[in-house]
């Protein structure tokens, strides 16, 4: 099979504007599917860069009317092979400190949404059977907590067990989900994740982002587009003996 016949119809990518979104869109594009790229922020020149026909649409993930809307758009296409969640966002501080605001802010996009899209899709192939298959943006913070991101972690660990369960029962609809795992990408998020940190730590910048980059073997942030393939593979046909499985994107530890 060559890299352009990969994908055999339409991938809806969720969060699509973000730094793992617009890499996710831009590797299926390649392989040949037709994007579907939907974000809260205008996806229309993320489309138009693309190069042919794709499509731009808006959504609040924490809104379940509104990925009701995009959903009955998707599904009208009629070829809609795979789903990708990539919305996300980020905070970080100790448990005594954060706010209820802050807390829901990162549950409602990073779980109460992912579970309004794995409901709209699998609600629509529990009626109608057919072959599709999800990711969702999990981390290696979904597999293991750390200082300042209990409420990062718990979205993160919730999002695992939303998928491992929905894997199960889409199953006999034809349907398979996944979660990948990145360890540290260099994206925008990252970046100002690492200002926080610095704030809260005293450190300087450089030395935070040189720390994280240097916490695995390769001595490097991951980049955006190695996990765009892990994505792209995971919903095309090629990844068909999988599902129920989080994919880690990172490297080993470094030596001793
Ligand atoms: N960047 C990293 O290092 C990293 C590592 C591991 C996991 N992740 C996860 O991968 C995903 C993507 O990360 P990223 O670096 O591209 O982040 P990002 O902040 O660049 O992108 C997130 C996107 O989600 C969209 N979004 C937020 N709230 C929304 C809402 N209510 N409705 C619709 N869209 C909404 C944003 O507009 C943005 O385009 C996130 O879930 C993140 O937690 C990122």
């Amino acid at each position: 099979m060559t890299a352009t016949s990969r994908h055999k119809g339409t991938v809806l990518v969720v969060g699509a504007a973000g730094t793992l979104g617009q890499a996710i869109c831009a590797v299926l594009a390649d392989q040949g599917a037709s994007v579907c790229a939907a974000d809260a922020r205008d996806c229309t020149d993320l489309v138009t860069a693309l190069g042919r026909t794709h499509q731009a649409c808006q959504v609040d993930v924490t809104d379940e009317q509104s990925v009701e809307a995009l959903l009955s758009q998707v599904w009208a296409m009629g070829s809609c092979q795979g789903v990708v969640y990539a919305a996300g966002t980020n905070y970080t501080g100790p448990v005594a400190t954060t706010s209820w605001p802050d807390y829901d802010r990162v549950m409602n996009v990073n779980l109460r949404g992912a579970f309004h899209l794995g409901k709209a899709v699998s609600a629509r192939m529990r009626q109608n059977p057919r072959e599709l298959a999800l990711v969702f943006l999990s981390s290696v913070a979904g597999l293991k907590g750390e200082y300042g991101g209990s409420v990062y972690c718990a979205s993160k660990f919730g999002l695992i067990g939303f998928v491992e369960s929905l894997a199960s029962e889409i199953a006999a609809y034809g349907g398979r989900a996944n979660a990948v795992c990145p360890g540290n990408v260099d994206s925008v998020m990252l970046r100002e994740l690492a200002v926080q940190v610095a704030e809260r730590t005293g450190n300087v910048l450089d030395h935070v982002l040189a720390e994280w980059a240097n916490a695995i073997a390769f001595g490097r942030l991951i980049e955006p587009a190695e996990v765009a393939q892990a994505c792209a593979w995971l919903v095309s046909p090629e990844s068909s003996g999988i599902s129920g499985q989080s994919i880690v994107v990172d490297g080993p530890p470094p030596a001793a």
